[in-house]
């Protein structure tokens, strides 16, 4: 009789958000891109993807991917490289133990939930890539380090590479052309640095416009602005984080985050047509983090932006009241400051038209810290004869 065996294994992996992004592919098909970045990795307990890989021969002869509950496009280049490179080790390592199960060879089942709002510019691409790779990695108990799998992860999405790993994470861009040199490195755990926050204004939860995929090619083809980021002020960025991180000199943290965010988005403007990510309402949020840096009489808080409008602002847990305090006073009413007892700080000397566009435009906030990256969890979303389990 055919062996019906259903093997499965289960991840959950973090969300990233970059304080030096990555724009710009110079291989879109390896997904090389053509500066470094570094990010912060949040923490699971807010924002988390949690995925189950299965193979069986009992599945039929395709794979397949439920997200949320509804079915996924797995026929994809981006996913059918991750699938294609994990079964080439698993295949590998089959053939170097006869007594293996021939996993490599079975059609795969993955489950997988976010616990925040999928494509709506929160780094659902990053979780989600990052514990497919993982829950196949477990799956096929691959020996494989967390540097390996994120040059697999990277083809699903560049990003996703970076959320292999918990703490203050590197993408090194490399340089070979195969892109076996393009890998996330950990810059320092979490645990170097555990009183990194996060708080970030849901100014959409909307799907974006423009995505970063498409739109990073725009830019390459047609911004002047954007050669000069990459070789230029990228490389500039990546030497003074890197040392801001080793040290926990939070200013200078800050003043990267900040400027690299501007630059980016400066590089959006300027490519033709122009893209743009950020609206009103983060104009305010830049307004509002410049006014609580002037009152502290020094740099407390750092915004950044990705390919939407949310604003991610980072402090220290020593100035949670003179940042977090005094948006409070502003968004106290919205979802997501609960479990935090955060005393609201009056908002003198912040700029009163930028509150009340905040009050407007945010639709809630997540506060969160810097975490750990994908952890192995025996709760699974894949039942025991093998059907996705009904939330
Ligand atoms: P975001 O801003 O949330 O990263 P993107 O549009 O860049 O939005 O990416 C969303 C896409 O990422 C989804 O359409 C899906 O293809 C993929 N994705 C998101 N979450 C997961 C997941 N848990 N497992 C697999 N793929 C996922
Ligand atoms: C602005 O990783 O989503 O968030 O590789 O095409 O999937 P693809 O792009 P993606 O781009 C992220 C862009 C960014 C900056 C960053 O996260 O570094």
């Amino acid at each position: 009789m055919a062996d019906k065996k259903i093997y499965q294994a289960s991840t959950t992996a973090p969300v990233n958000i970059a304080v030096v992004k990555y724009w710009g592919k110079r291989d879109p098909k390896l997904n090389l891109p053509t500066n470094s970045s570094v990010s912060v990795t949040l923490s699971q307990a807010d924002l988390r993807t949690h995925t189950t890989a299965a193979c069986s021969s009992s599945f039929g002869n395709e794979d397949t991917l439920l997200l949320n509950s509804s079915p996924q496009d797995v026929t994809g280049a981006r996913t059918q490289a991750c699938f294609r490179e994990l079964r080439a080790l698993r295949s590998s390592l089959e053939a170097s133990d006869s007594s293996l199960p021939k996993l490599s060879t079975l059609p795969l089942r993955i489950v997988s939930e976010n616990n925040f709002p999928t494509a709506a510019g929160l780094a659902s691409s990053a979780a989600g890539f990052a514990a497919l790779v993982r829950a196949i990695a477990n799956l096929y108990e691959l020996p494989s380090s967390p540097t390996d799998l994120s040059r697999i992860a990277r083809q699903g999405s560049g990003s996703a590479c970076r959320s292999l790993f918990g703490g203050y994470v590197a993408w090194q861009m490399g340089s070979k052309a195969d892109g076996s040199d393009s890998v996330a490195v950990e810059v320092a755990p979490a645990s170097h640095w555990p009183t990194m926050r996060a708080l970030i204004l849901v100014v959409s939860a909307e799907k974006k416009g423009v995505s970063s995929t498409s739109g990073m090619q725009i830019t390459v083809a047609t911004s002047k602005l954007f050669k000069h980021r990459a070789e230029v002020v990228v490389p500039q960025h990546m030497e003074m984080m890197e040392k801001a991180i080793k040290e926990k000199d939070f200013e200078t943290f800050a003043k990267v985050t900040m400027m690299d965010s501007n630059s980016f988005h400066s590089v959006c403007l300027d490519t033709f047509p122009p893209i743009f990510y950020l609206n009103d309402v983060s104009r305010s949020a830049i307004r509002v983090v410049e006014d609580i840096n002037k009152k502290a009489g020094k740099i407390v808080a750092a915004y950044t932006f990705d390919a939407g409008p949310n604003a991610v602002i980072y402090f220290e847990e020593e100035n949670v009241e003179q940042v977090a305090g005094v948006l409070k006073s502003a968004l106290g009413s919205l979802d997501g400051w609960q479990g935090r007892d955060i005393k609201v700080q009056d908002t003198e000397g912040v700029d009163a038209k930028a509150v009340q566009v905040l009050k407007e435009g945010v639709s809630r906030v997540i506060l969160t810290s810097v975490g750990e990256g994908p952890i192995r969890t025996e709760e699974s979303l894949i039942a025991e004869n093998g059907e996705p389990l009904k939330k």
